[in-house]
């Protein structure tokens, strides 16, 4: 399937095809998401038949302006404080990569929630993303372009390798800003909390609307149904370490390393008993976080080789976006 660069006529095109029930993978600022419309069940269901994704894992709705926000969530059963603090996050943070949990339309199809009776809703910054949303249905049901539990795509060409021969339509709008998923924030249930580090950090949200707790449980499937363990995974085998326990680990045929900055590289080089030439990947060579977690996904797929059976990856600083690496890292890990 040839790509389609970003452009009017092809954004166009990618709409249209949305709109007569088929899919259309395109990029966003976090990740590329294979977009069908929200409200066609049918369309739903090919999503997770070309995912592979199991049935109880539901979909987040990308819609392109804030006064549809309606179309797909109900708010009148909130409280007045939540909906203030909804409205303060949809202020500061939306367009951006923040999803919504909140209470559903009815008319929201039950394979686009998997039967629950909340949805998750994102709007988008990137342009181009908001101007297909709008073009087609208004309301765009899209997961990371990727078959079920592997690697996340950040570029046209990861779609193109993994889904290729399948959709029908690959928008290419280059590598994606973020990098990362959305950060997932149930804000309507009893407790409020991050379901899915991404993103938007935790501080930022706490600064605006006060603490929130961090679902970390790595199998609580029953709060947020996609956070399995053994998501996000690389074909080859991956431990993540801290800087000290990647000294023990030497440089040997078949392993390739990721290191969060280049002076933890560096020092790991100089450990080594001999020059090795093992296949290194530094995440941002000034330790900037943002950097790295622009980068993670296409490290990743870049290090996962036929020739590399095991990546050992460092642990990432547990702040900010450093959480949202930890997160995908610890998911990613089979031992
Ligand atoms: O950045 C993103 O969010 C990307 C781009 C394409 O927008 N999309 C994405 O979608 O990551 P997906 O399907 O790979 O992940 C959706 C996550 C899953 O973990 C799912 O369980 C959770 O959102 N989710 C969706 N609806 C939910 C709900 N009603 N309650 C709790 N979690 C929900
Ligand atoms: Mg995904």
């Amino acid at each position: 399937m040839p790509l389609y660069k970003i452009n009017d006529e092809n954004i166009r095109q990618a709409a249209a095809c949305i709109i007569r029930g088929g899919l259309a993978a395109f990029p966003t600022e976090t990740v590329y998401g294979l977009g069908a419309d929200a409200f066609n069940p049918d369309a739903l269901a090919l999503i997770f038949e070309i995912k592979n994704r199991p049935r109880f894992d539901p979909l987040i709705i990308h819609i392109a302006a804030l006064n549809t926000l309606e179309k797909v969530a109900d708010l009148s059963p909130l409280d007045i404080s939540t909906r203030k603090k909804i409205d303060a996050l949809t202020e500061k943070f939306w367009p951006g990569p923040l999803t919504l949990i909140l209470p559903k339309q009815q008319k929201v199809p039950d394979l686009a929630t998997s039967g629950l009776p909340t949805v998750a809703v994102r709007l988008p910054s990137l342009a181009s993303a908001r101007q297909l949303i709008a073009l087609s249905s208004g309301a765009v049901a899209a997961p990371s372009a990727n078959p079920f539990g592997f690697l996340s795509p950040t570029s046209a060409e990861h779609v193109q390798a993994m889904l290729g021969d399948k959709v029908e339509i690959i928008l290419d709008g280059g590598p994606t800003q973020v990098g990362l998923e959305s950060t997932v924030l149930d804000i309507c249930g009893a407790q409020q909390r991050i379901l899915r580090p991404g993103g938007i950090p935790k501080e930022a949200i706490e600064s605006l609307i006060g603490p929130i707790s961090e679902n970390t449980a790595l199998d609580d499937t029953a709060i947020s149904p996609g956070m399995m363990k053994n998501h996000y995974a690389p074909r080859a085998g991956l431990e993540t370490h801290d800087l000290e326990t990647l000294f023990t680990i030497p440089a040997e045929n078949g392993g390739a390393f990721l290191f969060f900055d280049g002076a933890s590289c560096k020092q790991w080089q100089k450990k080594q008993k001999q020059p090795p030439d093992t296949l290194c990947k530094v995440l941002s060579e000034t330790g900037n976080i943002t950097e790295a977690a622009a980068r993670f996904f296409q490290s990743l797929h870049e290090l996962d080789k036929p020739e590399i059976s095991r990546i050992y990856a460092q642990i990432a600083p547990e702040e900010g976006l450093g959480r949202a690496i930890n997160d995908r890292l610890q998911r990613a890990t089979h031992i």
